[in-house]
């Protein structure tokens, strides 16, 4: 960050990673009057050359265009730093910003291993760095109205909170060969720290999330914003026991080696935070797709992004709480999310996702998966940060980087 940035400054800021959701958190950027791009960089020409051409419609300036991340950290112009990279690349740049001295708002799930989420909460706060993790769902009023709800104890005893996420996009594509890398993609530097591959369509944009290298399936991608929510409402962060079971069940023949078809159970002692989700259907619980049931001896709260109600328990025909008809839901929930950001980098205070917030749901998604990959019941030793003597589990703790690269240390 300049040494001269004050209050009244505008905030510089640099989109890596321009695809898809970077793309998309950068519109909500300009929306905020004291913020300005002035670079963007992607692996992908193609990609770059379309968003600088669709910036310039946006506001009438060249920004400059980078390939190599290191070069947007190298120029002090730029303040903070938006990642809108595939997961495993998520780690290594918010390290290496926060070294340069910039703030960053990095997308969810923070890390694509546990490992990695404790190195970027480490180098956050050595560095004094603002980091806004984008779980936007946290701006969203009617989300704080629910978690308020559930605090207040007028559910009664919550035994129970389901999680759940049935998409369609979640069984992946049919495979298709590998074939040549695509002209303008420097596919080396796409991958990174992961292992090197050949090229498959099915691996890259969009598609990466269902393999290991680069992400964790539906739990890693829809679960962190879902089980954020019950980490804030229960006030709680590490599960005594993680167990979980699944597979590729619905397409077997698709691209995919994360589970298709999936169930997370996480045992905080005195109520259960239970993950469901299936791709390729998308007919959950409760008549939602995906969504969060807080289950209290009164009466259930259900939410998602299209809104939240309260469904009593009945006595016979009496309610043991008031109904609450469905509530409108908050869908300017990402703009203040990136509004907040901007203001905690002016006032350096802590922002409303903060990277531990960050790393505690990705975390417990990882988890989930861990559980899912060993087969094993787990239990998580916070002080070692690890699954105590379970070694299997222990190897999954962080990956292997890819040299040159290295794990941050
Ligand atoms: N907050 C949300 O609601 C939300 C929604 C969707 C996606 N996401 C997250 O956003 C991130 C991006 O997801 P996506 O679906 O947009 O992925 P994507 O594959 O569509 O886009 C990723 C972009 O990053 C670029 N990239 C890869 N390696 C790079 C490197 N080394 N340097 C510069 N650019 C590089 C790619 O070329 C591509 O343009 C993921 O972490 C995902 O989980 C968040």
């Amino acid at each position: 960050m300049r040494a001269e940035t004050s209050a009244n400054d505008k905030i510089s800021v640099a989109l890596i990673g321009c695809h898809g959701m970077g793309w998309y958190n950068l519109t909500d950027f300009l929306k905020v009057p004291e913020t300005e791009c002035i670079a963007l960089c992607d692996v992908d020409q193609g990609v770059l050359n379309d968003k600088a051409t669709q910036l310039q419609k946006l506001t009438g300036k060249k920004v400059s265009l980078f390939s190599d991340y290191r070069k947007v950290l190298d120029d002090r112009n730029i303040d903070a730093v938006i990642i809108g990279t595939p997961d495993h690349w998520h780690c290594l740049m918010t390290v290496d910003a926060c070294s340069a001295g910039k703030d960053v708002y990095v997308e969810k799930p923070l890390a694509n291993s546990i490992g990695e989420c404790d190195a970027m909460l480490s180098a956050a706060r050595r560095h004094s760095r603002v980091v806004q993790v984008g779980q936007q769902q946290r701006s969203g009023q009617h989300w704080q109205d629910a978690i308020a709800t559930v605090k207040s104890g007028k559910l009664g005893t919550i035994r129970k909170v389901k999680t759940w996420g049935y998409f369609g996009y979640g069984s992946a594509q049919p495979r298709v060969p590998d074939s040549g890398v695509p002209a303008g993609v420097d596919y080396d530097m796409w991958l990174g720290p992961a292992p090197s591959r050949p090229f498959n369509k099915n691996r890259f944009h969009g598609s990466w999330r269902f393999f290991w290298d680069q992400g964790g399936g539906l739990l890693t991608d829809w679960g962190v914003h879902l089980l954020d929510i019950p980490l804030l409402a229960m006030g709680v962060t590490v599960p005594r026991s993680i167990t979980s079971s699944g597979g590729i069940y619905s397409y077997p023949n698709n691209a995919i080696e994360t589970a298709d078809t999936q169930a997370v159970t996480y045992d905080f002692g005195n109520f259960l935070l239970e993950w469901d989700h299936a791709g390729g259907i998308s007919r959950g619980q409760y008549g939602r797709h995906y969504g969060i049931a807080f289950i209290g001896n009164n009466g259930t709260l259900v939410i998602n992004r299209e809104g939240w109600e309260i469904l009593p328990e009945m006595d016979n025909d009496k309610p043991r709480m008031e109904a609450l008809p469905l509530q409108p839901p908050d869908k300017a929930d990402h703009e203040k999310h990136v509004a907040n950001f901007i203001d905690c980098v002016k006032t350096r205070k802590q922002p409303i996702c903060d990277v531990e917030f960050g790393r505690n749901s990705a975390v417990l998604a990882h988890m989930g998966n861990v559980a899912y990959r060993t087969g094993n019941k787990l239990y998580w030793n916070e002080q070692s940060r690890n699954f105590g003597p379970d070694e299997k589990a222990n190897a999954l703790l962080k990956p292997s980087y890819r040299a040159p690269w290295k794990f941050p240390g």
